[in-house]
This record gives C-alpha cells, sequence and structure tokens, in this order.
C-alpha cells in the first residue's frame, strides 16, 4: 500500500463523530484537520482527534490533504464540493450530492476533466447486508429479478436531532435524506432506472425541535413529507418505493426483492451488517443468510477508503459520485413528476458496481 490519503474534513456536526470513529481503523486514511463555519466547534473537533483545526479558507488549500470530506449540510454540498476540487482536491461528500441536477451537473464535469476523483455517501451498500443480497441475486437463487419494493418511514428527525431545520428545507425531507439509502440500494440490486413516476403530499402537523438548546422551536416545513414513487430499471425491473416523515409506527419491511423463484428480504439500507433473509419456491420458509459478500463490520467512511484503493487500484471506486448523480436526478424526478407531470425519463447512466468480495481482505485493520 502506497501513502494513506490525506483526509481534510469540512464540516464537524452530527455525523462526522462516525467518520472520526472509523477512520483510524482504516489504514489508507488518515485524517490531517478539520475545519466548520463554526469556529469554536472545528478547534474543538480538532482537539479531540489530536488534528489541525483549519478555517474555511485554509483546508481547500492545505498540502497535506489529498481529499475533502465534504461532511455540510445539503445546501452546501455543491458550493463545498466545487471549492475543494477547484483547488485539486478529491472529495467524497455525504448525501444527497447536491441540492439539483442543474447544481450537480458542473461539479461532476469539473471532476472528470481534471481527473479528481468524486465519491458520494451513503457507503451502507458495501457492508455485507446489501452485499449478500446482490450476491444472491448475481448467483442466481431467486431467479430473475422483476420487482422490488422499498419503504422507510419515521415521525421526523426533529425528536432526536438538536438542529434538525435542515431536514424541512428544500434538498432535505424524507426523499432527499433516506431516499438516498434505499434508491442507492435499488440501483445496486436491480441496475440503473430509466423512468419514474411519483407522488408527493404532507400533513397539517406542526413540527417542534425536541431535544437540545432549540427545543420548543417551531420549524418552518418547505417540502412535502410522504412520498410514493414507481421506478423502471433498465432492466424491465420495477420497484414501488414510500418514504416519510408522517408515519408514528410501521411494519413494512425496509426492502424486498421479488424473484421468478423467490424473495430476498433485504436488510436496512441505513445500516451496514443486518442479514438478509431467504424466501424460495424449493425452500418455501424464511431462512437467514450468512454473509457472503460485503465489507465486514463496516461503517460510514469504507466509502471512502473503497475511493483510497480503488485510485491506488485505478479502477473505479463504488460510492461513486456518479451513481450519486444518479440517484439525484430519480430523487429530482420523483417531485417533479409528484408535481403534477406526467411519467419523468432519467438520462443519466451508472455502471452497476462489482461485488464486494467476503474473501477480498477488508479494509480495516
Ligand atoms: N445526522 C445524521 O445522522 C446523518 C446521517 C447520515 C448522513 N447525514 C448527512 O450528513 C450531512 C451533515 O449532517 P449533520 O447531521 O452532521 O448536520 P449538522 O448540522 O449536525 O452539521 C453540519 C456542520 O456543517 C457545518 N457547515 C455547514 N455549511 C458549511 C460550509 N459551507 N463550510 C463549512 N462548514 C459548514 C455546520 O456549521 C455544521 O457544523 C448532511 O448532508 C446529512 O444529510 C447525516
Amino acid at each position: 500500500m502506497g501513502k494513506p490519503l490525506g483526509v481534510g474534513v469540512v464540516g464537524v456536526g452530527n455525523i462526522s463523530g462516525q467518520y472520526f470513529e472509523n477512520i483510524p481503523k482504516l489504514t489508507n486514511l488518515k485524517l490531517i484537520g478539520v475545519a466548520d463555519l463554526d469556529v469554536e466547534r472545528a478547534k474543538k473537533v480538532a482537539a479531540a482527534q489530536g488534528v489541525q483545526a483549519f478555517t474555511v479558507q485554509e483546508i481547500y488549500t492545505a498540502p497535506n490533504v489529498d481529499v475533502i470530506l465534504n461532511l455540510t449540510l445539503p445546501q452546501s454540498h455543491a458550493e463545498v464540493t466545487l471549492k475543494a476540487l477547484q483547488n485539486g482536491k478529491h472529495v467524497y461528500l455525504e448525501k444527497p450530492f447536491a441540492l439539483t441536477m442543474e447544481e450537480a451537473r458542473p461539479v461532476i464535469e469539473y471532476a472528470a476533466s481534471n481527473n479528481l476523483r468524486i465519491g458520494c455517501a451513503p457507503d451502507t451498500f458495501l457492508g455485507t447486508g446489501i452485499q449478500t443480497s446482490k450476491y444472491l441475486l448475481d448467483n442466481g437463487a431467486i431467479g430473475g429479478a422483476f420487482a422490488a419494493s422499498a419503504a422507510w418511514s419515521a415521525p421526523g428527525h426533529e425528536r432526536w436531532h438538536p438542529s434538525p431545520q435542515f431536514y424541512y428545507l428544500n434538498g432535505a425531507g424524507p426523499l432527499f435524506d433516506m431516499g438516498p439509502y434505499y434508491l442507492t440500494a435499488l440501483v445496486t440490486l436491480l441496475g440503473p432506472v430509466v423512468n419514474v413516476i411519483g407522488n408527493t403530499t404532507r400533513s397539517n402537523r406542526e413540527r417542534k425541535i425536541h431535544t437540545g438548546d432549540l427545543a420548543g422551536t417551531r420549524i418552518a416545513v418547505e417540502v412535502d413529507t410522504h412520498i410514493s414513487a414507481i421506478l423502471t430499471h433498465a432492466s424491465g425491473a420495477q420497484s414501488t418505493i414510500m418514504v416519510s416523515f408522517e408515519i408514528w409506527g410501521s411494519k413494512l419491511p425496509t426492502i424486498e426483492i421479488y424473484g421468478t423463484k423467490g424473495t430476498i428480504s433485504v436488510p436496512d439500507p441505513n445500516r451496514f451488517s443486518d442479514p438478509a433473509f431467504l424466501f424460495t419456491e424449493e425452500e418455501p420458509e424464511w431462512k437467514e443468510v450468512k454473509p457472503l459478500a460485503g465489507y465486514v463490520d463496516a461503517g460510514r467512511g469504507f466509502g471512502l477508503s473503497d475511493m483510497a484503493t480503488a485510485m491506488e487500484e485505478n479502477r473505479q471506486h463504488r460510492a461513486s459520485g456518479e451513481l450519486g448523480l444518479h440517484v439525484l436526478e430519480i430523487m429530482e424526478a420523483i417531485l417533479k413528476s409528484g408535481n403534477g407531470s406526467a411519467r419523468e425519463l432519467i438520462k443519466s447512466k451508472v455502471q452497476p458496481s462489482s461485488l464486494v468480495l467476503l474473501a477480498q481482505p477488508t479494509i480495516a485493520d
């Protein structure tokens, strides 16, 4: 292995802790420093991690930083990513890729024409849960896959997040926030999407922050909070998806893939390692499947580490910007279709990523 990729984190809020937990385990990554608009927060996190606190101006040009890990809010994703690329840095960013395709296109084009990499969360699909499901599909365990269903719901993130306002602004809502996990999993399992039909709505519930210093503050709701859609994959398979911030309780399964000879119950795509279950014509009862593929005990940061390995091996990385862009186009099209237009065509293309072999050495020590 060559020199580890130097990582500079921009945006050290809620999710950054999960990356800080995993980066030390990923031997091809080295945390160099952090920056945040909230300078005091950056200093505190830098001290806790034993790295340098940069200003947001400094970090983009810091000499030891090879890749900017963009953990800012969706509203800043495109701007921060482009700024990093323009300073010659590779980027790995949290989902969603951007707020709109219009904002996203110049970013992906700049990276491509300057030979820079962009990786995009989620990387949960690299864990054993979804990779084992992919292994089952690729090996014909359920015959020909022709349909899927996916569902995620919660009453709303304001019940646990101390600054949840962004979840109700354009660029978030249940589709842009949770949709990327489900859509990335569906594209990984059933291939790229060619068209969508969407429908969206919201209740008149008043939203308030429940925890932290801002508890009791009202939240302005800019987006629809209950979204349904039907996707057609290039393979001809059809997926039905529902994501919602409106539901107090639900027993709907997360993802199921339906084949001509059976069904795969795919584990929660917001997690890495939960088991898949299989039900077939030959063995018509649910059976847990032991891990057959995927990075073992993975967590947030494995997608960036996979990108570092791919750079060394001169191959495409799996949690790619192209995949993030494709998912963004699907989400944008669902909302457009939900606002009254008919079926929306998807123009972006993405190559299905290769299976993460269980036998392949995991990135982590
Ligand atoms: N919280 C979660 O559980 C979770 C899970 C998965 C993914 N994510 C994603 O991670 C991202 C961050 O979410 P979070 O919950 O950590 O948010 P957060 O509000 O807790 O933290 C965001 C941080 O980014 C900083 N920031 C914003 N714009 C900036 C800019 N232009 N330059 C520098 N710093 C900037 C803010 O000051 C803040 O410290 C979002 O895209 C979200 O969708 C969050």
